[in-house]
């Protein structure tokens, strides 16, 4: 084979993983505006994150649409309840398409179990991250519900036990992501949010991160979400950004 067609060949199988590690957030109140920004991403992104604000305005509707348009659905609903509910609110998530769903790590062993029991148990198992410490959470916050450890520290903790418990995955921050790969090896999937390219308006966001250092980092996708939806040309955006990933892989 000439050495060009195998740079070629190499270069696109790089493009197609870019695509898997990419989840754009798509944090917006309407269905419609959803359909438009899903419409402009076909074809450049394989991943759509439908979070709380967009899933309580346009229900499981919009979740099977983008299902049936080929996109592969992060539902990030983070689930906190008693073990019997989140086990059913799993496999009703898992039933209308969703391929990456949340639970709070917080819910404890029994709860983690049942819902792993509850996703292997679907026709589709959907893959389960654990959410250990919110970012919005410092130590100061931590120590008015009780908890009088560091973040990193409770972090771990509850990643280690969510782990033990079947979950397949984490999110964490940037700032975690190096420290939780080296604990919990290459297998763990680990999502990071708050992913910002250069020169990108950080908003509200603090632990933040470029795609290339989180990837390097040991990041197994990263959640991108304003800095593609609110660019003048999302689909320029989310591209770049895909640029950066796969340079990076
Ligand atoms: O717009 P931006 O890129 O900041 O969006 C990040 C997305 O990741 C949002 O949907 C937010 O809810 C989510 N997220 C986060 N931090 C976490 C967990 C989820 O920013 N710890």
């Amino acid at each position: 084979m000439k050495d060009n067609s195998r740079e070629r060949i190499h270069s696109a199988a790089k493009d197609r993983l870019a695509q898997d590690r990419l989840i754009v957030a798509l944090d917006v109140p309407t269905a419609a505006q959803a359909r438009e920004l899903a419409s402009q991403l076909s074809g450049i992104c394989r991943w759509i994150k439908v979070g709380l604000e967009l899933y309580l305005a346009a229900g499981t509707a919009i979740v099977e649409e983008l299902a049936t348009q080929g996109f592969s659905i992060f539902l990030d609903l983070k689930f906190h309840d008693i073990p019997n509910t989140v086990a059913g609110a799993v496999r009703s998530a898992a039933s209308m398409g969703a391929s990456l769903l949340t639970i709070h790590a917080a819910g404890g062993p029994a709860m983690l179990s049942a819902a792993a029991e509850a996703a292997a148990a679907s026709p589709n198992p959907p893959h389960l991250l654990a959410v250990t410490v919110l970012t919005s959470m410092d130590r100061q916050q931590l120590a008015a519900i009780g908890i009088e450890v560091s973040p990193a520290d409770q972090v771990l903790r509850l990643a280690r036990m969510a782990t033990a418990s079947g979950v397949h995955g984490l999110v964490c921050s940037a700032e975690e992501v190096r420290l939780l790969r080296q604990e919990l090896g290459a297998a763990m999937q680990l999502v990071v949010p708050g992913i910002r390219p250069a020169g990108a308006e950080v908003g509200d966001q603090k632990r933040i991160a470029t795609p290339s250092v989180a990837i390097r980092d040991g990041a197994s996708n990263l959640v991108v979400g304003r800095p593609i939806t609110r660019a003048g040309n999302p689909a320029q955006a989310a591209q770049a950004i895909l640029d950066e990933i796969a340079g990076a892989l």
